[in-house]
């Protein structure tokens, strides 16, 4: 399967003929390589509420026809925009025909910003566990540092995981490399940094604070074969 990250919390996994995208946010995001126009996907994946992840996914979802999984506060809302949706929750997994999604915990909020300023709020922000082809990816979305990673870890061992670390409104770099060491994950991808100013980071650093896993700064475009 090919694997690629397009900024801020955008990856994007293609598999079986399937393309498969989580957190779309395109329009209004300095670090993506994406144009919405081009990208059909065939399921998009919601870490939670947020407008930089729910992003662009009902101007996608409705041109493309795609699936929306996400948790089921988000996925009724998005079923009333008129989207296809898949409602799941905190430590549910269900076996799509690309593979399987697990929501695990993540420590953060999931609201809403509606055009008319109306915040709406949208369940529990959430992680997820991608098992496709015999691997297992892990997008942690936004979320802080908690002990609890080395259970996920434990129970589904990491192939490649996309943590957060921005700072601010997640973890920041130091956090993010205990999380990296708690979930013993092969390969950490350091995603969530340098959209805004506030969470302006140098990967770098994250990648030097690593003990034993091995981290890989992607650009926005990179891909990597798993
Ligand atoms: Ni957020
Ligand atoms: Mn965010």
């Amino acid at each position: 399967m090919r694997v690629s990250y397009h900024g801020h919390s955008i990856v994007k996994v293609e598999t079986k003929g399937k393309t498969i995208i989580f957190d779309p946010f395109i329009t209004g995001n300095s670090q993506t390589d994406l144009q919405v126009e081009n990208e059909n996907p065939d399921y998009i994946i919601l870490t939670h509420g947020h407008n930089d992840h729910v992003g662009d996914t009902i101007e996608l979802a409705k041109r493309s026809g795609a699936l929306v999984i996400a948790n089921n506060e988000i996925a009724d809302y998005l079923s009333w925009q008129g989207l296809n949706t898949h409602g799941m929750h905190i430590g549910g997994s269900f076996e799509f025909d690309f593979g399987k999604v697990k929501l695990t915990p993540a420590f953060h909020g999931s609201a809403l910003v509606t055009e008319n300023n109306e915040i709406i709020y949208l369940g529990m922000p959430a992680g997820i566990l991608l098992m496709v082809e015999g691997k297992t990816i892990y997008h942690a979305g936004d979320t802080g540092l908690f002990s609890d990673m080395k259970l996920i870890s434990e129970l589904h061992p990491i192939d490649l995981a996309f943590l957060p670390i921005g700072d601010n409104f997640t973890m920041g770099p130091e956090d993010a490399a205990i999380a990296a060491k708690f979930l013993k994950a092969k390969t950490v991808v350091p995603i969530h940094y340098n959209t805004f100013p506030v969470i302006k980071q140098d990967p770098e650093r994250f990648i030097n604070l690593l003990e034993n896993q091995t981290g890989q700064i992607m650009n926005a475009g990179d891909s990597i074969e798993l």
